[in-house]
């Protein structure tokens, strides 16, 4: 049976060793690190994430400013809405919950925010320093999970990583990650042939496609660790009408028989985001205060 990766007690104690460099931070500016959370429509999804990013982010000791938009905001009224807290001294970091209603171009909106302040790690010049191995503001998701892998690996050198998707947010940083810790990586994705085979092939599985339940235990490695980021709701009649479930991408019940650790949906990786998010934050705050902290990982 598989070792369940404890991803809720994991991020607490992450979000606890960054206590000091919020102190540190608050003290030598005169202002905690501020986070602002920009969400635009009302997908309930997105409801949910964003008022959970606030919550943590106060527990943290942060400041956080939430902004939400009505679902027919132009993109003009966002971006002026961006311009305006890069010019925010009490604003160290800027998140825009994805997906945007189709009249605003996420892309525009992305490379709208300053760099300095990107704590989700998606603009160009964000992408471009992790892709170069250089420092960066990481993708929280992704950094979540390669915490959670060195944790339980340590040294990943020669092991085979397999990422199912090829995402801005997910698949294509993570990959970047697994490179930097010297694994050899695929990234396969729905045109990919044989993806049950590609991903027999994997020590590391990370599933990131939104598609519930789509790994199965006969495409899972005995002995494989497996990081299931999907967070996809079902329909879960036995709880009664109109009620729902949150499921991965991968048949949990099936995939515990057969890997080595795997990560539980709800519980596993989403936590760690939202970690990862508070420390990005932290980071982008010092830097931008001139002051040193020192964080381990
Ligand atoms: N939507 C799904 N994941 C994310 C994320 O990590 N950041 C933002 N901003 N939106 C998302």
């Amino acid at each position: 049976m598989a070792k369940l990766i404890d991803g809720k007690g994991f991020s607490e104690q992450l979000v606890d060793r960054l206590k000091p460099a919020v102190a540190d931070i608050t003290k030598a500016t005169g202002q905690p690190p501020g986070l602002a959370v920009v969400l635009v429509g009302e997908d309930p999804a997105s409801r949910v994430y964003v008022r959970n990013k606030t919550e943590r982010s106060k527990a943290a000791g942060l400041h956080s400013a939430e902004y939400r938009l009505p679902a027919e905001t132009s993109q003009q009224e966002v971006l002026k809405l961006i311009d305006q807290l890069n010019r925010d001294a009490s604003i160290h970091g800027i998140l825009v919950q994805l997906p945007l209603p189709p009249q605003i171009e996420a892309a525009a909106v992305i490379q709208a925010i300053d760099p300095a302040k990107d704590v989700d790690g998606f603009h160009i010049v964000n992408a471009g320093l992790l892709a170069t191995g250089q420092e960066a503001l990481v993708p929280c998701t992704p950094w979540g999970c390669l915490l959670l892998l060195r944790d339980l690996l340590g040294d990943m050198s020669g092991l085979n990583a397999v990422i199912l998707g090829r995402s801005n947010i997910v698949g294509k940083p993570m990959a970047q990650l697994l490179l930097a810790e010297n694994a050899t990586v695929t990234i396969a994705h729905s045109r990919s042939r044989d993806l049950p085979g590609l991903c027999r092939s994997a020590d590391i599985l990370v599933a990131a496609v939104g598609r519930p339940e789509m790994v199965k235990q006969d495409w899972i490695k005995p002995g494989a660790v497996v990081i299931d980021v999907g967070i996809n709701r079902v329909p879960a009649p036995e709880r009664g009408p109109d009620k729902f479930r949150l499921t991965g991408d991968v048949d949990f019940a099936g995939a515990e028989q057969v890997a080595a650790a795997i990560t539980p949906v709800p519980g596993g990786v989403g936590p760690m985001t939202i970690a990862c998010l508070l420390r990005n934050t932290i980071v982008a705050a010092a830097r931008q205060g001139g002051v040193a902290i020192n964080l381990t990982d």
